[in-house]
């Protein structure tokens, strides 16, 4: 059986690139697999959170996935903390991973930055808890943005030194799905940097909890150059934007990326429609379709924020049927470690 499972953290402002890079990919797999998303607070907890705003932020997660069209019937929505498999199974491949694996994270660098000596311990170890999380599943594919492709990697070597260490065949290893025209959404601000939560600017991002006026004012800023937009001549010969190009171009590529993705077309296609074109008539465009994609998202995630019994009501079931299948697979483990059970 193919399972998946994905994870995003309550941690505010989810934006366009939590929804192209990953959120709608979620949704379109609910046909063709046994899915598992999880709201991970455990994680969120790595950096500081508001204890008042947590809540809010993990209500505001499974509003986006219900209001992107994932079915809780057809798939586990849980958050992560009303799991308790998922701190013990991480505790394990704790012991598992080696510190020279974690050295090796990009994330937890960009993430402590200048201030190592000050990032939290679960900073540190945020990998092997994204480990438990899919394993305790024998997930098989886990769909994610481009910025997770190492965190994915280490999972793999987790589960095969388990495996291995312990003479057992009890998990898989697991493939990331990293698909979709906007893997890795830019600032609208600056197109060098990735479209992200935590940037001080809102303007860098459009939030998916953004009003029409938001949106629109948001591209209209947004960051380009002063020339004509490129033509499909520009592909290289696997019909890719060439890394020379993008680089010189980072805003443009960027929205004309965006611009893809929402329309379910090839840049190609979309290189095309807009060869020569200025940007204003590009971006009155682009705000067309962002407002036609993301507006009836936004506005039933509005009405599930005044709705909050039936989002709890959604995460207990979810953590239900999670603890479920995790349980058993919590214990398997624990009996391969070698642990005195009852
Ligand atoms: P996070 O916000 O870090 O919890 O990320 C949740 C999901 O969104 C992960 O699968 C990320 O890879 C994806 N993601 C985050 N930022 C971007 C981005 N700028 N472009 C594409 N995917 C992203
Ligand atoms: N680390 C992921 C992120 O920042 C979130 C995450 C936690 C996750 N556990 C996961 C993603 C398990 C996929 C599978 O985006």
């Amino acid at each position: 059986m193919n399972r998946i499972f994905s994870g995003v953290q309550p941690t505010g402002n989810l934006h366009l690139g939590n929804y192209l890079g990953a959120i709608r990919n979620f949704v379109a797999l609910q046909d063709d697999y046994d899915c598992v998303y999880c709201v991970v607070d455990m994680h969120a907890i790595t950096q500081w959170q508001e204890p008042g705003e947590l809540k809010a932020h993990t209500r505001e997660v499974t509003a986006a996935y219900l209001a992107a069209g994932i079915d809780p019937k057809r798939c586990i929505i849980f958050n992560q903390s009303q799991v308790a498999a998922h701190a013990e199974l991480a505790w394990i491949f704790n012991c598992v991973a080696r510190l020279g694996w974690l050295n090796r994270m990009t994330q937890f660098k960009d993430k402590a930055g200048k201030h190592r000596e000050a990032a939290s311990a679960g900073l540190y170890v945020y990998p092997n808890l994204m480990a438990a999380d899919i394993l305790l599943y024998k997930a098989t594919h886990v769909p994610v943005g481009e910025d997770q492709k190492q965190h994915l990697e280490l999972t793999r070597d987790i589960a095969q030194k388990f495996n291995n260490d312990f003479g057992v065949e009890l998990f898989p290893l697991t493939e990331p799905l990293i698909f979709g025209a906007a893997t890795r959404v830019m600032s609208l601000r600056d197109g060098k940097n990735k479209m992200s939560k935590s940037d001080p600017s809102d303007a860098s991002r459009i939030n998916m909890t953004d009003d029409a006026d938001a949106i629109a004012k948001k591209i209209r800023r947004a960051t380009t150059d002063s020339e004509l937009l490129p033509g499909p001549d520009i592909l290289d010969e696997n019909r890719r934007v060439p890394e020379a190009a993008r680089a010189a171009r980072p805003e443009a590529y960027n929205l004309l990326g965006i611009y893809a993705a929402l329309s379910e077309k090839s840049v190609e296609a979309v290189l095309e429609e807009f060869a020569g074109a200025q940007f204003s008539r590009f971006k009155a465009a682009l705000t067309e379709l962002a407002l036609a994609v993301l507006g009836p998202i936004g506005a039933e995630m509005r009405r599930l924020r005044d709705d909050p019994g039936a989002v709890d009501a959604v995460l207990r079931d979810g953590a239900e049927r999670a603890r479920a299948i995790a349980e058993p697979v919590l214990e398997e483990a624990y009996r391969a470690v070698g642990y005195l059970r009852p």
